[in-house]
């Protein structure tokens, strides 16, 4: 097995392979992942995560909602072996409100399985995410769920894909039967075939070798009437379909496709063999400076998500952070960027799956955890001694405004804490107007504002009620200092600043924005701010 396209990595980082699992919710995501811990040796059984989940009450556990709802509103990562392969899998909300955390996600990672339901096809938030990825042309692997149901013609599902999401889908796999009549598939990358044992769920296929469709082998295992279509459809597959292409994949100009049934761990070897065998190692990371290569021997990796109150008993935050170049070890020292400061790295995080584990190192490609009080924030950089700015985590401007207020005005001082804390994890964007005591939260999705309330009210035990705000939208103002004070000035009822103190024009109606744009070119409002 190769392990990388890049001869010159060095082994540790060449054997990496750091990826999300995108999905619209309930195509298989939590199922999937489940499998992929248990083939890779990190768990003992399925069933194991959620059991665990509840058990270790996490930040998402204690959302009530979440489980209420069945959506996942947190990201986590988690490491583990496979073969000779490290991956770590990061972990992405699946919920369409939640695009910006995904979005953030999406930049630690250098590739991503896309998951489908065979009987669903592209769903709203499967095209999302699949944009998401598209912005930074990151290789996808395709895995088509539950064959196991009755389940869409498999050139339907992959004429659907090429159209929808505009992308060649090559098959490495096809399917065998659907439904009750699901009986595995043909390997079309190795040209075997592929039995589901239907007894036992968590079983591997029983996987035999043949020598092509041709191999009078087949008729021992497939029936005639499966036999003839199977023969007939590959034909045709390898006529009509794009063949896989190793360069066109990890361009994200093409995606292999396996088909298989989660639940019943069928395919799933493939599609980590897939993933192992394809997938790119560590990537370059830009940085406004320059390109990050992973072999450099200086470390380097900047944060991209931040959690807070993971442990309710102890006001901690784990910044995670994707490693970007070097070795790391345990106790090291290094360079905060954005306070100049020099930080002791005692007690990092690795994720293993099966629970926290501190990190005694980590290479350019994984994801670690670093408990901080708040120092760390999404986009920083740690380097050891460079000043590196990464680039590509930006701020969206939110979407929709509320204003929010504690039931017991007792609590105002308390809720402002609370709210800082979730505007640096990057939750929400709080903006306090310059014109009143309130605040005004901003967010991208509409189900956040249940999420924070529920939040507040567990991890600060303040109640909140979200009200209606005039505002619908919020601009960062930048330009000539004495031109933004002045326009500030004027416009103080539109005005208020961001948690970093950055200045924030809140606008009613897009006409606002045209006005001000219109009227004050020396000015300039954006939708995004990049972080740092
Ligand atoms: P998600 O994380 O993408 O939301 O999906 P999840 O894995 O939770 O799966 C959603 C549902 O689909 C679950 O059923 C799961 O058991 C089922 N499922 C996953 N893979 C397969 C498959 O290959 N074949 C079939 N037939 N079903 C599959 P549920 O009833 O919602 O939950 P549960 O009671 O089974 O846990």
């Amino acid at each position: 097995m190769t392990l990388t396209n890049r001869p010159d990595l060095p082994a540790e980082i060449a054997r990496r392979r750091t990826f999300a699992i995108i999905s619209h919710p309930d195509a298989g995501k939590t199922t999937l992942t489940e499998k992929f811990l248990l083939f890779g040796g990190a768990i003992q059984m399925a069933g194991q995560v959620r059991a665990k989940g509840e058990a270790r009450r996490t930040r998402s556990d204690f959302m009530k909602m979440e489980q209420e709802r069945g959506i996942s509103v947190s990201a986590s990562a988690m490491s583990f072996d496979y073969g000779k392969f490290r991956f770590n899998l990061v972990d992405t909300p699946g919920h369409s409100d939640f695009s910006e955390d995904t979005y953030r996600t999406i930049t630690a990672v250098d590739a991503a399985i896309m998951v489908i339901d065979g009987a669903k096809g592209v769903e709203s938030q499967t095209r999302k995410l699949f944009e998401v990825c598209r912005l930074r042309d990151l290789p996808i692997l395709t895995f088509c769920n539950k064959m196991d149901r009755e389940s869409r013609d498999t050139f339907e599902i992959i004429d659907e894909i090429q159209e929808n999401l505009a992308i060649d889908v090559a098959p490495a796999s096809w399917p065998i039967g659907m439904g009750r009549d699901f009986l595995g598939a043909y390997d079309l990358i190795h040209d075997r075939l592929e039995i589901m044992d239907r007894a036992d769920r968590n079983r591997v296929a029983e996987t035999i070798r043949i020598s092509g469709i041709d191999d009078p082998k087949l008729a021992e295992h497939v029936p005639p009437h499966q036999l003839e279509k199977l023969r007939e459809e590959i034909e045709m597959a390898r006529e009509l379909l794009p063949q896989f292409d190793r360069q066109s994949f990890l361009e994200g100009h093409l995606t292999p496709i396996w088909f298989g049934s989660a639940i019943n761990s069928f395919g799933v070897r493939e599609l980590m063999d897939g993933m192992a065998e394809y997938g790119p190692a560590p990537q370059p990371q830009t940085a406004a400076e320059r390109q990050i290569a992973p072999e450099e021997p200086r470390v380097t990796g900047f944060v991209f998500k931040v959690q807070a109150n993971m442990d309710p008993k102890h006001r901690d935050r784990v910044a995670f952070v994707r490693m970007a170049s070097g070795h790391f070890e345990r106790g090291m020292k290094l360079l905060h960027v954005r306070s100049r400061k020099q930080m002791a790295i005692s007690n990092p995080v690795l994720f293993l799956a099966a629970d926290r584990e501190l990190a005694e190192e980590a290479w350019a490609g994984d994801i670690i955890g670093i408990p901080n009080h708040g120092q760390l924030r999404i986009g920083d950089a740690l380097t050891e001694g460079e000043a590196l700015r990464f680039t590509g985590i930006p701020s969206f401007a939110p979407e929709l405004l509320q204003s929010v207020r504690a039931t017991d005005p007792m609590k105002a001082k308390h809720l402002e804490k609370a709210l800082m804390q979730f505007a640096e994890e990057g939750a929400a964007k709080v903006f306090k107007p310059q014109i009143g005591s309130g605040f005004i939260v901003g967010v991208v999705g509409v189900l956040q504002f249940e999420v924070l309330a529920s939040r507040i009210e567990l991890e600060y035990g303040i109640p909140v009620r979200f009200e209606g705000s005039q505002f619908t939208s919020a601009r960062w103002l930048t330009g000539p200092q004495d031109k933004v004070e002045a326009f500030a000035n004027v416009n103080k009822q539109h005005m208020a600043t961001d948690h970093d103190g950055d200045l924030v024009y809140l606008t009613r109606l897009q006409w606002d924005i045209d006005r001000v744009t219109r009227d004050h070119p020396e000015l300039r409002l954006t939708a995004t701010k990049e972080m740092m």
